[in-house]
């Protein structure tokens, strides 16, 4: 999760995420090298005295510089699109999780399993824990089993809302009459914040999302006791 100060990308719970980190750090550095290059032409161009009066064309610097730039753009598409599309790549989920934004809660569905659903709500500040996370923590967790392909439906019941998950790397629009979709790979056990991400009315900022990553066996222990039937 973040924490003060923290101004990079959370650390990832999943592999696309990790990728997703990857990319990142190829992209920087790709517009680091550019931006030097273009700092160092511009300073020297400021501060020579040379001037070209007769100078009327240069084919050859053209063609460096039309063909450089969409060389450098190839080396960011391609791996952008390889992601993109691993992204919505959805393979054999185990268990799929039903999730309805309204306003100011998400309501969940475990539809694989017996009338297992609750609603989510924030933990108000003035009741919360002393270690729990102000406008963050919520009262009824999503708990997940990890090493688990986990498919996620998304939609809304009344505006539009956006179920987002960053370490998880997913990040999708939940919108009336409509039922999107996201999947992903949990490698590890922890909790993993996440906020509604679409400006939905006055108390956007406090329907957080908290998925609860655990084993198998504790997901299975934990269906079974929230299960009605
Ligand atoms: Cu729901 Cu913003």
């Amino acid at each position: 999760m973040p924490t003060w100060g923290h101004l990079g990308l959370q650390d990832s719970a999943s592999p696309l995420m990790e990728q997703l980190i990857f990319f990142h750090d190829h992209a920087m550095v790709v517009l680091i090298l550019i931006t030097t290059l273009v700092g160092y032409m511009m300073s020297t161009l400021f501060f020579n005295t040379f001037t070209n009066r007769f100078l009327l064309e240069g084919q050859t610097i053209e063609i460096v510089w039309t063909v450089l730039p969409a060389l450098i753009l190839i080396f960011i598409a391609l791996p952008s699109l390889r992601l993109l599309y691993l992204l919505d790549e959805v393979n054999n989920p185990s268990v799929t999780l039903k999730t309805i934004g309204h306003q100011w809660y998400w309501s969940y569905e475990y539809s694989d399993f017996l009338q297992v659903e609750f609603d989510s709500y924030m933990i108000p500040s003035n009741e919360l824990p002393e270690n729990g996370f102000r406008l963050l923590d919520v009262d009824n967790r999503t708990v997940l089993p990890m090493n688990t392909q986990i498919r996620v439906l998304i939609s809304a019941a009344d505006v539009i809302h956006s179920w987002t998950v960053p370490a998880l790397g997913v990040k999708a629009d939940a919108i009336p009459g409509r039922l999107n979709q996201v999947s992903f790979l949990m490698n590890r056990p922890g909790l993993f914040y996440g906020q509604c991400s679409e400006i939905c009315g006055a108390n956007h900022s406090f329907m957080p999302i908290v998925v609860e990553s655990v084993s198998v066996n504790s997901f299975l222990n934990w269906i079974s006791t929230s299960s009605e039937a």
